[in-house]
């Protein structure tokens, strides 16, 4: 595989990141009770900066989910692998993904914490695939809309490599 090619650049990812947590500062401004759940493991380094430029209280929780189907199709239909430890009934519940595909993670994901009864559920991810929606999923704050092609970097893997370059790069799969 060739080294990939740089789409989203290091400096304009922390610049929409530190954008997107003054928004969520200002929107999520009046309540204590902010849960951040990042959908392992791509959401991991988004999260991590995404969280630590909030100027507002909030904690952090975790989720896993596996979906059936190989590394790069997706059937649409999503496992849960891991729950959130914590009780977010009550709470505001936003969940962090590095990337909507399908949409079919992101709306599984919204029903599944919603039946633990918060008292609001919203979506937060760094990078949508707009032309490969499968399910109509409300994505509340979008860091960048891409095209179809296989990105890497910032949380997001081919074949477990290449999570954590600081930037977002193409890959071309030779498999
Ligand atoms: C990616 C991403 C989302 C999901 C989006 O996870 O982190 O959770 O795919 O795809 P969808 O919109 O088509 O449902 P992946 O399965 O690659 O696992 P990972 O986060 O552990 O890399």
């Amino acid at each position: 595989m060739t080294l990939p090619v740089v789409l989203i650049s290091e400096e304009e990812i922390q610049t929409r990141v530190g954008e997107l947590a003054e928004q969520l500062s200002t929107d999520y401004g009046e309540t204590d009770d902010l849960v951040l759940v990042g959908v392992l493991k791509g959401s991991f380094i988004f999260l991590a900066d995404l969280s630590r430029r909030l100027t507002i209280p909030r904690t952090i929780e975790f989720i896993a989910v596996s979906s059936y189907g190989s590394n790069s199709t997706s059937t649409g239909a999503v496992r849960l692998v891991m729950d959130v430890r914590g009780n977010i009934e009550g709470k505001h519940v936003l969940i962090v993904e590095d990337i909507v595909d399908t949409g079919h993670t992101l709306k599984y994901l919204i029903g599944m914490l919603e039946s633990h009864r918060p008292a609001s559920v919203k979506t937060c991810a760094l990078v949508r695939k707009a032309e490969r929606a499968e399910v109509e999923v409300q994505t509340d704050y979008l860091g960048f809309d891409i095209g179809d092609e296989w990105v890497v970097g910032y949380g997001l893997d081919y074949a477990e490599k290449n999570r954590t370059l600081p930037y977002i790069g193409i890959v071309t799969p030779d498999d």
